[in-house]
C-alpha cells in the first residue's frame, strides 16, 4: 500500500542533486558509518545544513567564551511571589531565534512581522512570508535567497511520506477524540523513523547529535501538512487526502491537503504559519519542547510534547475558544455590535468567573503584532465580513472593560482573538481543528531551537524546587539575615 502524502519526488531529485554522503536517503535509515548527511543542491547555492555547519561553530564558541567570562553575573533576582506565580520574568532560558518585548512584539532574530512580510521571500503567487524561509532565518538568523527557499520547500515535502502504521492508528482513531490528542499521537508513533533515536542507540559522539536532530526536524516538518491534513479530513470529511505536489512551497500543500484550492487561503497559510511559528522560548509548547529535548529524547518526542501543552485552554487552544465565545456573543446580540451591547456581553463573562478569550497575555503589554498582522490581512481581503466586524467591535470595547476590570495585567487581545474568524471566512469552519494548524506552525518555532540546543551542547534542565515548608524555612532565614 502506497502511503499517504507520497510524493513524486521526481521534481525534488531534479532539483537536489547527489543527495545524501554516505547513503542515508530521505526515507529508511541505515546508520552503519553514521555519515555526515549533506544535501546539495544543483543550483550551485548553499543548502540549509550547510550554511547552519558553516554559521554555528563560531556561535557556538561564541557562547562558550560568553559563559565563560560572564558566567558568574547575577541577571535577576527571583521573588517569592515568582515561584507561586508559573515562574513569570525569570530569566532563565536561552532562546535564539526570537525574543519577545512586553510593548513592541516579536522580534525573529531582531525582525519585527511587518519587516519578515517584507525580507522573506514570497511564493511567485503570493504575498506572504514562506514560512520555509523563516524556519531558515530561526535556524541561521540569515534571510535565505528564494532559490534557497524554493530549495528548503522542495527538501521538505520530498520528507512528508507516513509510515504506513501512522497512517493505521489515525484511521482508527475515534473522531470525537480531539484533533490535538490525534495530532500528538501521531507524532510520537513517528519515533519509529527517529534518525537520532537510531544513531544514539548506535553511540553516536556529542558533536554530530545536531546532525540527526536536524534531518529529523525536517522529515518531521515535511510529515506535519500530511498528518493534519489526515486528521481533518478523517474527523470533518471523507477521509480521503490528495498527494503533495513536491513544485509547491509548505503553505500550498498545506492548503491543498486539507482541501481548499482557493489562492487566498493559501497565502492566508503561508501567514499563518509565519506569525504563529515562535514566540520566544518561556511559553508552554516552546518551553516544554526544549525541556524534553534537554534529555535528550528525539525531535518527535520533544515536539509531540509540547504539542500537548498547546493543546491547554490557556495557550494553543485559546483560538478554539474565542471561536465558541464569539459564535454565542453573536447568537445572543442579534446582529447589535453596538458598544453598550457588547460591554454588557463581556460583563456578563466576567462576572461568570471566566477569563475573555483571546485577551491578555503572560509576557506582552500591548495588541500582539500577531493579532494585528492577521486583522491587515482581514481588512485587505474581506472588510465587511460579518464575523471580522463582530471581532473589530469586541476589540473597540473589550480593552476598556478589562480595564475597569482591573486584574488583567495585559487588556490587549492575543493572536488567538483573530486567528478563527480568518478561517472561518474561507470555509475551514471546524474550530476544534484550529489549535492543530498552530501546532504546524509552532514546528517552525521550536524545532530550530531543538537544532541550535544539539548543536551547542545545551545542559539537561534541572530548576530546583522547595515544597512550601522548605520556602517558609528560606524565607525566614532570608528576613532575619537582612533584619
Ligand atoms: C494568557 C493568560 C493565560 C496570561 O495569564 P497571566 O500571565 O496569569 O495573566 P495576568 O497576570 O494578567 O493575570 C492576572 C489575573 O487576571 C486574570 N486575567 C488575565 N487575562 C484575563 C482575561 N482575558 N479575562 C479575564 N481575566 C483575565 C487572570 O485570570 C488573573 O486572575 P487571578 O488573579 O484571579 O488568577 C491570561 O491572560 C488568559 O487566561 N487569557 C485568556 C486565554 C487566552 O487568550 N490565552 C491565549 C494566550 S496567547
Amino acid at each position: 500500500m502506497k502511503a499517504v502524502g507520497s510524493a513524486s519526488t521526481r521534481g525534488v531529485s531534479r532539483r537536489i542533486k547527489g543527495v545524501l554522503a554516505g547513503g542515508v536517503g530521505g526515507g529508511r535509515v541505515g546508520l552503519g558509518r553514521l555519515p555526515l548527511l549533506v544535501r546539495e543542491y544543483s543550483n550551485g547555492e548553499k543548502s540549509l545544513k550547510e550554511r547552519f555547519a558553516e554559521v554555528f561553530p563560531s556561535k557556538a564558541e561564541e557562547i562558550k567564551q560568553f559563559k565563560k567570562q560572564h558566567g558568574k553575573v547575577a541577571i535577576g533576582q527571583v521573588l517569592l511571589e515568582q515561584a507561586y506565580g508559573g515562574m513569570r520574568g525569570i530569566p532563565g532560558i536561552v532562546w535564539e531565534g526570537s525574543v519577545l518585548d512586553p510593548h513592541e512584539g516579536i522580534r525573529f532574530r531582531g525582525r519585527t512581522i511587518a519587516e519578515i512580510q517584507q525580507e522573506l521571500p514570497k511564493a511567485a503567487d503570493g504575498q506572504e512570508p514562506l514560512p520555509e524561509a523563516l524556519f531558515w532565518l530561526l535556524l541561521t538568523g540569515e534571510v535565505p535567497t528564494e532559490t534557497q527557499a524554493k530549495a528548503l520547500s522542495a527538501d521538505l515535502m520530498s520528507r512528508s511520506e507516513l509510515p504506513e502504521h501512522v497512517i493505521r492508528l489515525l484511521d482508527g482513531l475515534p473522531k470525537d477524540l480531539h484533533p490535538m490528542a490525534q495530532f500528538s499521537i501521531a507524532v510520537t508513533a513517528l519515533e519509529s523513523e527517529s534518525k537520532f533515536a537510531k544513531a544514539y542507540a548506535q553511540g553516536v559522539a556529542k558533536k554530530d547529535y545536531w546532525n540527526y536532530t536536524f534531518e529529523d526536524s525536517l522529515d518531521l516538518l515535511g510529515k506535519l501538512p500530511v498528518i493534519a491534513s489526515k486528521i481533518y479530513r478523517n474527523v470533518f470529511k471523507d477521509g480521503k487526502i490528495g498527494a503533495v505536489d513536491p513544485n509547491a512551497d509548505y503553505g500550498k500543500n498545506l492548503g491543498h491537503l486539507l482541501g481548499f484550492q482557493n489562492k487566498e487561503f493559501v497565502d492566508l497559510m503561508r501567514l499563518y504559519l509565519s506569525v504563529h511559528s515562535d514566540h520566544e522560548g518561556g511559553n508552554v509548547s516552546a518551553h516544554t519542547t526544549h525541556l524534553v529535548g534537554s534529555a535528550l529524547s528525539s525531535p518527535y518526542l520533544s515536539f509531540a510534547a509540547g504539542m500537548n501543552g498547546l493543546a491547554g485552554p490557556l495557550h494553543g487552544r485559546a483560538n478554539q475558544e474565542v471561536l465558541e465565545w464569539l459564535f454565542k456573543l453573536r447568537e445572543e446580540v442579534k446582529g447589535d455590535y453596538s458598544k453598550e451591547t457588547i460591554e454588557a456581553y463581556l460583563w456578563n463573562t466576567l462576572k461568570s468567573g471566566r477569563v475573555i478569550p483571546g485577551y491578555g497575555h503572560a509576557v506582552l503589554r500591548k495588541t500582539d503584532p500577531r493579532y494585528t498582522a492577521q486583522r491587515e490581512f482581514a481588512l485587505r481581503h474581506f472588510p465587511d465580513y460579518d464575523l471580522f466586524k463582530l471581532v473589530s467591535a469586541v476589540y473597540e470595547v473589550a480593552p476598556g472593560v478589562l480595564q475597569q476590570h482591573g486584574k488583567t495585567k495585559n487588556p490587549w487581545p492575543n493572536v488567538d482573538s483573530h486567528s478563527g474568524v480568518l478561517l472561518q471566512y474561507y470555509g475551514l469552519t471546524e474550530g476544534s481543528f484550529y489549535t492543530v494548524l498552530f501546532g504546524v506552525s509552532r514546528a517552525f518555532g521550536v524545532l530550530p531551537q531543538l537544532i541550535i540546543d544539539r548543536a551547542v551542547g545545551t545542559a539537561i534542565e534541572r530548576p530546583k524546587s522547595f515544597s512550601t515548608e522548605k520556602f517558609k524555612e528560606l524565607v525566614a532565614k532570608i528576613t532575619a539575615t537582612s533584619s
